[in-house]
């Protein structure tokens, strides 16, 4: 295996991929010989126009995974980035799909793939079937000039008139009619691809894409699926970058590139396609920025939005943002480009699954989700002296935030060096909190305001901790809260803190021993409920945090860190609690 690889050798990778197809699929088969997946006849359910496309490999979905119900009928597969022979396509058409109601071909513009699926339609008419062609080029990363004669190359639009065209004649619709509809789909869409980098092709050496790569931060604008060279190659960012491709797309005084008019007076639908190697969180990422200039800068609202994995180029560091212009077909009920788009399809590649009856249910408008208006929190007969707390628990946040940087040393060494950060973000959002609090006599209200605040402050395991340890303590709290408004003693504390060590222990198996919070934590508790005594109580846990150094971790992230210098260090969890308690003593000394 090479370090960019898992499959090396370029036709064994193509074969197995063909191969694995009918496997994810019962309704189609695979001519290995002739790299050809199709459906098998005994699958298809009523007659139908067969359409059927391909191209290189190294463009899945592409085709070969969009065949199926309702999809494609055929798909003839070429090595990577290179078409098929027409040998191999004249066969698809002239025995691996029906031909009984016409064969439309939809192809993208490339030179082979015009020629060779050219010619196998030409001898599939000269056997007398019934044959249409529709070459699409969507692609407007490269102008009117520069594309000369060619005219603009196909690339991620074209799924739409694959899944148009092939809803539209699994209802039994005519060669007549399904070509021009693919064709009106055709002629009305836009798209523009961006790539970080080149793709290396498995089988080739390596030096051909490390030769015209980009620079680190580049991005190159309009590249083609085949490592095209796009318009420019910049430093930009995703904001800047998506305006440039939507200006490409849209710009109606733009001469090179205005090859269709698209307004916010348009039914317009929006893909965006990753072209690969883009994780679907960033895909995400990018889809919202497209979605937010289409609205801010051209009041373009689109009425469908796909955005997934369609048309790649291998492992693409890249998207590609595509736009139909939504065009009356003519057809009636539906028949509709969009009905077309919605309906079903029994395809493992096609991976749009909401329905037309979902999308009419969508929000009228792109309005925020309403806010979430919790509960209130009921009040208790538990009495406290707010000011008191309130400085105490302010030295004790200090003493935590001054102690952040010893936490981080500690765990940079024993864990991920967050635990330091994490504390210190809890313990400012606590004190910012405590700022604009109101005044509150009610223990419960006060321990509940700091709840909200340490569940949205804090996250990873001792924020779940933390969290869970609180709400255990203000439901201890609450059992023991009397009829009528009484203080809060020692005593009360000491049995709600001892409920929430019972609660604790259901959600974590961490104890005393295991090099963590717990050392620190158990003491503490233990320790009040018998002294009463708060000072004593946080000496103990300090005690504990030291004698986590020499520990051997056998929970949490330190088992798995390893690092160097572990038995010179404490646990940073614990020590980062033994300094709050130590600072909550000190602070009650006031
Ligand atoms: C777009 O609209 C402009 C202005 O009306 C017009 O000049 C241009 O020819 C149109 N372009 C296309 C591709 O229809
Ligand atoms: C509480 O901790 C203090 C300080 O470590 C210790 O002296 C005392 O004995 C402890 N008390 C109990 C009851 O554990």
């Amino acid at each position: 295996m090479s370090a960019k690889h898992f499959i090396n050798d370029p036709t064994h990778l193509v074969n197995t991929a063909l191969l694995a197809i009918p496997y994810t699929n019962p309704a189609v088969a695979c001519d290995i010989d002739n790299k050809i997946i199709h459906m098998r006849g005994s699958a298809i359910r009523s007659p139908q126009v067969s359409i059927v496309s391909g191209g290189g490999s190294g463009h899945e979905p592409s085709f070969a995974s969009f065949v199926g119900h309702g999809l494609l009928s055929g798909a003839v597969a070429g090595t990577i980035f290179a078409s098929p022979s027409a040998e191999q396509i004249r066969r698809c058409i002239l025995h691996r799909v029906r031909k009984d109601k016409g064969v439309l071909v939809v192809v993208m513009r490339y030179t082979g793939d015009v020629l060779n699926f050219g010619m196998a339609v030409e001898k599939a008419r000269s056997h007398g079937i019934e044959t249409d062609m529709v070459v699409v080029g969507d692609d407007v990363g490269v102008g009117r000039e520069k594309g000369g004669k060619v005219g603009r190359r196909g690339i991620a639009g074209t799924v739409l008139v694959h899944k148009i065209a092939g809803a539209l004649a699994a209802q039994g619709a005519s060669l007549k009619e399904v070509t021009q509809v693919a064709q009106l789909t055709a002629d009305n869409l836009v798209s523009i691809g961006s790539s970080l980098s080149h793709v290396h092709v498995p089988g080739r050496s390596a030096d051909v894409v490390a030769e015209d790569e980009l620079k680190e931060g580049e991005v190159e604008i309009g590249m083609g699926i085949h490592n095209e060279a796009g318009s420019e190659r910049k430093v930009t960012d995703l904001p800047n970058l998506v305006q440039t491709m939507l200006k490409h797309a849209l710009d109606a005084s733009d001469k090179d590139r205005n090859f269709v008019n698209i307004s916010h007076e348009d039914d317009v639908v929006l893909l965006v396609n990753n072209l690969g190697g883009v994780s679907p969180l960033e895909l995400g990422g990018i889809t919202n920025e497209v979605i937010q200039q289409l609205a801010k800068d051209y009041k373009i609202s689109p009425i469908r939005i796909l955005s997934g994995t369609y048309m790649t180029s291998l492992n693409g560091l890249g998207f590609s943002i595509t736009l139909l212009k939504v065009k009356d077909t003519g057809l009636g009920a539906g028949k509709s480009m969009l009905e077309l788009i919605d309906a079903p399809a029994e395809a493992s590649g096609w991976t749009a699954a909401v329905t037309s009856d979902t999308w009419a249910r969508r929000r009228s408008s792109a309005k925020e989700e309403e806010r979430i208006v919790e509960e209130e929190v009921q009040p208790s007969n538990l009495r406290f002296d707010y000011a008191h707390a309130k400085s105490a628990l302010t030295t004790a946040l200090n003493r935590l935030i001054a102690a952040e940087p010893d936490i981080t040393r500690y765990d940079t060494i024993v864990g991920d060096g967050d635990c330091g950060i994490g504390l210190k973000r809890g313990a400012e959002a606590i004190l910012s909190q405590l700022e604009k609090a109101k005044t509150t006599d009610d223990v419960l209200l006060f321990v509940n305001s700091i709840i909200q605040v340490v569940e949205l402050a804090m996250d990873g395991t001792s924020g779940a901790i933390y969290a869970i340890f609180l709400n255990a303590l203000a439901h201890g709290l609450r059992q023991q809260s009397p009829s009528s408004p009484q203080p809060v003693t020692a005593e009360i504390w000491g049995n709600a803190l001892q409920t929430s060590l019972k609660s604790l222990s259901k959600y974590t198996p961490a104890q005393p021993g295991d090099r963590t919070l717990m050392d620190a934590l158990y003491p503490f508790v233990e320790n009040l409920s018998q002294s009463r005594n708060i000072d004593s109580a946080a000496e103990a846990a300090a005690e504990g945090a030291r004698g986590t150094q020499g520990m051997k971790a056998s929970l949490g992230r330190t088992v798995y860190v390893g690092g160097e210098g572990w038995q010179g260090v404490p646990d940073p969890g614990a020590h980062g609690l033994a300094e709050l308690l130590l600072g909550l003593s000190e602070g009650l000394k006031k």
